[in-house]
């Protein structure tokens, strides 16, 4: 059921308690080196703004386990969202609940920012404590949830604070729900479906649930040697998920069953070790030597999976093809990168790491959409319930 949205409730003069997801990385100097979440949340702020909401925003960053942790703290994050920011009043909160949050709330003025300290900094946040949500709620009179990244979890401030106020979406998650609803529903064909990444077991069910409604699936990254495996061939010192030998197996019945393509590397680089430098060759897949290693995905593989990709009307990737954090083994991500960004249908790409990979490369701007959730997106994909969607409230 369609869920309510920001554009659903008054806001002007309002205090508006709003999860984003800030868990952004920090560089060494303890400042945000990618704000791409912060920017991603801006027309959710930017409309709060501009409608006169007193906005209070919250968010948790990394897992400090329900301590005070001070290299967790959300300050840099103020920092970021003034210069995002610079003509709005923003204060910071050194806790998520508690006299000083509650009397920076009640200061709040139409068009003013309170971002909150670290929510798990609490247990109580990733418990879901209702005494913890009933005091994050009693900071607002309307939540808003933006967090698309953490909308797989069910936490007081995503999930629990629900309970406690009208709870609407932000336009963050509407735009993810949206992009890749309708890409599952009602997909452009051909639909190509990319997966890597390094277990099998993690992806079960988001392959299962792409079984059931791409034309191609395409499967790389250190997953492909469990397939490998599955098919009889010998996989050297590859990555094996041993246990999910029978599920590859299991999966490529489906695919045949349902009359889905799937295409695995036919080629493979190997390396004798697991380095940046180790020394590497491109081999037959079925041709891996005993001690030796697949890190890549071989020249003609690639050639193959871009084919199928810049014909494809939509394409859905997760996962890397290869362990890109190593040039030598980054050429199958960039094959595949190069060609959802040639591709003229619509491109989305989960979050994680072929998010990152897709950036570092250069290829952001090309893209339909990239999620800012990588568990979440991988969530959605599988079509599971999203506690963070389901609480909020129906139109
Ligand atoms: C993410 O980065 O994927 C989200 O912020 C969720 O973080 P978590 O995996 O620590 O819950």
């Amino acid at each position: 059921m369609a869920k309510k949205t920001v554009t659903d409730v008054a806001v002007q003069g309002k205090r508006v308690l709003v999860r984003v997801d800030y868990n952004v990385p920090l560089n060494e100097k303890g400042e945000v080196s990618d704000d791409k979440r912060i920017v991603a949340s801006m027309p959710t702020v930017k409309y709060l703004i501009e409608n006169g909401a007193r906005i209070i925003l919250c968010s948790h960053l990394g897992r400090p386990k329900g301590e005070r942790k001070i290299e967790f703290s959300m300050k840099p994050v103020a920092d970021r969202l003034a210069a995002l920011l610079p003509d709005v009043k923003i204060t910071f909160a050194s806790d998520c609940i508690g006299e000083e949050a509650k009397e920076k709330a009640a200061a709040l003025q139409d068009g003013e920012i309170l971002l909150l300290e670290n929510l798990r900094f609490h247990k109580g946040e990733e418990k879901n404590d209702p005494a913890f949500a009933k005091e994050l709620a009693s900071l607002a009179e309307i939540y808003v949830s933006d967090a698309f990244g953490t909308v797989h979890r069910a936490h007081a401030s995503t999930a629990g604070v629900a309970a406690y106020l009208p709870a609407v979406s932000g336009f963050l998650i509407g735009k993810e729900l949206d992009i890749m609803g309708e890409a599952l529903e009602n997909p452009q064909r051909p639909f190509v479906a990319i997966l890597g990444g390094a277990k099998v077991a993690d992806k079960i069910g988001v392959i299962k649930n792409l079984l059931k409604k791409c034309d191609t699936l395409i499967v790389g990254g250190g997953m492909a040697y469990t397939f490998f495996k599955a098919m009889g061939y010998e996989i050297g010192d590859s990555l094996l998920d041993a246990e999910s030998i029978d599920l590859a197996k299991e999966l490529m019945a489906e695919a045949k069953e349902r009359g889905v393509k799937l295409l695995l590397p036919i080629d493979t680089v190997v390396a004798e070790t697991f380095a940046a430098d180790a020394p590497h060759k491109t081999v037959k897949s079925s041709e891996i030597p005993a001690n030796w290693q697949g890190l890549d995905i071989g020249e003609e593989t690639r050639a193959l999976f871009a084919e199928a990709i810049r014909k494809a009307k939509t394409v859905i990737w997760n996962g890397p093809m290869g362990v890109f954090e190593f040039p030598a083994f980054a050429k199958g991500t960039a094959a595949v990168a190069e060609a959802c960004a040639e591709c003229e249908g619509t491109t989305i790409i989960g979050g994680g790491d072929s998010a990152s990979a897709v950036k570092k490369l250069g290829y952001a701007a090309k893209m339909t959409h990239i999620s800012t959730g990588g568990g979440a997106s991988l969530e959605f994909l599988e079509g599971k319930v999203l506690p963070g969607v389901a609480a909020l409230n129906n139109k």
